[in-house]
C-alpha cells in the first residue's frame, strides 16, 4: 500500500500515456496453447521459433507507434529477441511503445459450477510483477471470463473473479505497474443484447466494488471490458445504434469518472465490425464522456495479417501492411474518423 502511494504519479502518467493521442493497445499475449491453436488453424508450425517470428513481425512493423501506445506480451515473448539479437523489450522502448505483460494463469473450470471459470494466478504474483517491472514492463493484464447462460454467470463466480481482479490490480500498483482490468462477458450463446447489458452491469458493478475495497487507485487503471453485444447465435437482430446505446448506458451506469480509459477487447467480432463499433462509440455521445474509449484488440488487429503471413518469410511485408492497416483503422475510430472508404483503400 505504501508503495502504491509512492507510485501514484507514475501510475497516473502511464495510464494517461496508454490512452493519449487517440492511440490504443495491441494485445499479443496469447498463451502458448492459444497461439498454437491459431497457428494450427492456418497450418503454421507450432514451434517457439514460429511464435517468435510472428511476434517479431508485429513489433518491428514501421509506423505501428503512430497508432499503438502499448503492446501486451506473454511471458515467453517478453524474454525473446529479434533474429538480429535485439530484445523485444528494447525494440518497443526504442519505438516509444509501452510494454505490458499478461500475468494471469488462465481461466480454470470450476467443477462445482459447470460452465463457469475462475482465473488463477495470484500465487507468487508479487514476485512475478517485481521481475517484470524490473525488466521494463509498465503495465499488466489479467482476464476473467463470464459465459452467459440461463443461470450463468452465478453470483459466486462473479464475486470470486472480481475479488481476484482487485487483488491483482492492487499488487500491480504496489509494483508500479498499471493494471489493465479485463472482465470479459463472452459473445458465445443465444442471449439478447439486453441480457448482455444486464450481465455486464452486474459484473462491472462487482469489479468496481472490489477495486474500491482493495483501495485501488482508479486514476491508475485501464478497464478492458467487452462491448455490449447480442450473443453470436441470438435470433433477434440488434441495430448498430442499439449496440452503441447499450454499451454507453452500461458504462455510464457503473464506471467511475476517475477511470482514465476504457480499452475494449474485440472478443471475436470481425476486424471491420470492431473498428466500426469503436467509431460509433466515439461519435454517438453529444456530451463528452468522462473516459477515453479506446481499443485493446488481439484478433481484430492480428488476424488478417496472420492469415497473410502464413508462417512464410516472403509474406512478411504484406502481413505488416495488413497489421498497420488495422491499427490505423482503430486509431481513426478513436477520433470518429473511421470510414468504409478506409477499407477499400486496404493494401
Ligand atoms: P481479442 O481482442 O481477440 O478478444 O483479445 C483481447 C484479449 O486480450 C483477450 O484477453
Amino acid at each position: 500500500m505504501g508503495d502504491r502511494i509512492m507510485n501514484t504519479q507514475a501510475l497516473i502518467d502511464t495510464a494517461q500515456a496508454l490512452v493519449a493521442d487517440h492511440k490504443g493497445l495491441l494485445a499479443m499475449d496469447e498463451s502458448t496453447p492459444t497461439c498454437n491453436r491459431r497457428f494450427a488453424a492456418l497450418g503454421i508450425p507450432q514451434t517457439e521459433d514460429a511464435r517468435r517470428a510472428w511476434r517479431e513481425l508485429i513489433i518491428v512493423t514501421r509506423g505501428l507507434n503512430e497508432c499503438i501506445s502499448g503492446v501486451i506480451l506473454y511471458d515467453e515473448t517478453i524474454r525473446q529477441h529479434t533474429q538480429e539479437g535485439t530484445s523485444f523489450l528494447n525494440v518497443l522502448i526504442e519505438s516509444g511503445i509501452l510494454a505490458g505483460i499478461k500475468v494471469d494463469m488462465g481461466a480454470k473450470e470450476v467443477p462445482e459450477h459447470p460452465g463457469e471459470k475462475i482465473t488463477a494466478g495470484l500465487d507468487g504474483l508479487s514476485e512475478r510483477l517485481a521481475e517484470y517491472a524490473q525488466m521494463g514492463a509498465r503495465f499488466a493484464k489479467w482476464r476473467a471470463v463470464f459465459a452467459i447462460g440461463e443461470a450463468l454467470p452465478g453470483h459466486p463466480c462473479i464475486e470470486a473473479n472480481a475479488h481476484a481482479l482487485a487483488c491483482y490490480a492492487a499488487l500491480c500498483q504496489d509494483a508500479g505497474l498499471v493494471p489493465v482490468v479485463e472482465p470479459e462477458v463472452l459473445m458465445t450463446g443465444t442471449h439478447t443484447l439486453a441480457r448482455c447489458q444486464e450481465v455486464t452491469v452486474q459484473v462491472l458493478t462487482s469489479v468496481f466494488h472490489h477495486l474500491q475495497e482493495q483501495e485501488v487507485m482508479l486514476e491508475g487503471i485501464i478497464l478492458k471490458p467487452n462491448m455490449v453485444l447480442p450473443g453470436l447465435n441470438c435470433a433477434e437482430h440488434s441495430t448498430a445504434d442499439a449496440v452503441t446505446d447499450a454499451t454507453i448506458a452500461c458504462l455510464l451506469q457503473v464506471v467511475p469518472v476517475t477511470v482514465p480509459g476504457i480499452a475494449f477487447l474485440s472478443g471475436g467480432q470481425s476486424p471491420q465490425m470492431a473498428s466500426s463499433r469503436l467509431n460509433a462509440l466515439n461519435t454517438v455521445s453529444k456530451t463528452p464522456l468522462p473516459w477515453a474509449l479506446t481499443f485493446s484488440f488481439a484478433r481484430a488487429i492480428q488476424q488478417p495479417a496472420l492469415e497473410i503471413w502464413h508462417g512464410e518469410n516472403v509474406n512478411v511485408e504484406a502481413a505488416q501492411a495488413a497489421l498497420l492497416h488495422r491499427a490505423r483503422c482503430n486509431h481513426a475510430a478513436r477520433r470518429g474518423a473511421y470510414t468504409d472508404a478506409m477499407e477499400q483503400s486496404n493494401p
